[in-house]
């Protein structure tokens, strides 16, 4: 059978290997790594015990193919080394009894940890609710929640050194805004990592042209596919987001500001948003630039970030994610240009899918 060469990073280790296409990155890890600290259980996606940290969010490795795995960064429970967080989850679960048998405990590990990154304070609704995709057959839950408990209390009483990593993705998100009207400003600062797509859009208009239109919140929310505007005050407005990533469909409610500076040509949207029915949550970060580059032509730079946490989180392949979210991008380029040019039926505004996904990965692999 054919081989496919990867290079990637596996705890701190550079790693160069052949493998076989239908590899999953679970095995990968435990034969030809002999990493066996990462465990294997379903290989269906359902029970979360094979969970591994790639690019730093917890994905499972049973449904990850090794080959997807190129020029990633993997974390293993063997991993962390002295990881602060990670250690004190180790001594929790010592003192809380949050372990019987073992199995489940690398991937509720890893799981744990992405918690206590991302909530500002216990809250064992939500721990409960976050830890869904991870079963344990022995311990009947009470022990690890309260383990990851204890870790949240320690955090948000400052006993707790976060990783330098969560620090600066946090200081570097905080958003702050004047709530003046019941509006409850969208607060990114507790979400640690994002993942970035950038696109380049050329537009035959003028600089300032195309910057009155991208002032305009209800035309620029409406160019992102599968969204549609319930609610619009000012720069603020609500709305909903339909997904369809393959077998898996969520709408999410969300809620959206913008921030515009005129003189600059830049406008930042801040979103947030909810799937109730998967309590799934998303967060974005949308920056655009204006450049002019002559007359009658322009160019805008958009920078999108996102970051995605709960069960569609988990159980999604963070690869074709990311090239979901980067054809949305795309997407959403071709439909402000054409909504700028009065253009609406060229790009029909519907969320990509599986197929267009698909195509991304064989344009980049064959090098279109
Ligand atoms: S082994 Fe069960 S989710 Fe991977
Ligand atoms: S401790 Fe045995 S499966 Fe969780």
């Amino acid at each position: 059978m054919s081989t496919f060469p990867i290079e990637l990073v596996v705890n701190g280790e550079a790693v160069r290997a052949s493998v076989e296409p239908r590899m999953h990155l679970g095995d990968f890890l435990r034969r030809d790594l002999g990493l066996t600290g990462t465990h294997l259980s379903c290989e269906h996606g359902v029970c979360g015990a094979c969970t591994v940290l790639i690019d730093g969010m917890p994905q499972r490795s049973c449904i990850t193919f090794a080959a997807a795995c190129s020029g990633t960064a993997i974390t293993t429970v063997e991993g962390y080394g002295d990881d602060p967080v990670m250690a004190a989850l180790r001594q929790a679960f010592h003192e809380h009894h949050a372990l019987q048998c073992g199995y489940c405990t690398p991937g509720m590990l890893c799981t744990a940890r992405d918690i206590v990154l991302r909530l500002p304070g216990p809250d064992a609704r939500r721990v409960r609710h976050e830890l869904a995709g991870n079963l344990c057959r022995c311990t009947g839950y009470v022990g690890i929640v309260e383990a990851i408990l204890a870790v949240l209390l320690k955090k948000s009483s400052g006993e707790l050194a976060m990783p330098v990593q969560a620090a600066a993705g946090a200081a570097e998100a905080a958003v702050a805004t004047a709530a003046d009207d019941g509006w409850v400003p969208i607060d990114l600062a507790e979400d640690g990592q994002w993942v970035e797509v950038r696109q380049s859009l050329a537009l035959a208009q003028g600089a300032d042209a195309a910057w009155k239109h991208l002032e305009d919140l209800p035309l620029v929310a409406n160019c992102l596919p599968g969204a549609k505007i319930t609610r619009h005050a000012g720069r603020r407005a609500e709305g909903v987001m339909d997904v369809k990533f393959g077998p898996v469909t969520a709408s999410f409610a969300m809620r959206a500001e913008l921030d515009l500076d005129a003189a600059a040509r830049r406008g930042n949207m801040r979103a947030e948003g909810v799937d109730r029915r998967s309590s799934t949550r998303v967060k974005t970060l949308l920056d655009y630039d204006v450049v002019p580059v002559d007359a009658g032509h322009c160019k805008v730079a958009l920078q999108l970030r996102f970051r995605l946490a709960g069960p569609l989180a988990q159980f999604s392949r963070a690869g074709l994610v990311n090239d979901y979210v980067a054809e949305l991008t795309r997407r959403f380029g071709v439909n402000l240009g054409n909504a700028m040019a009065g253009v609406t039926a060229a790009a029909p505004v519907e969320a990509p899918g599986l197929f267009a996904m698909l195509m991304v990965r064989l344009r980049r692999l064959f090098g279109g």
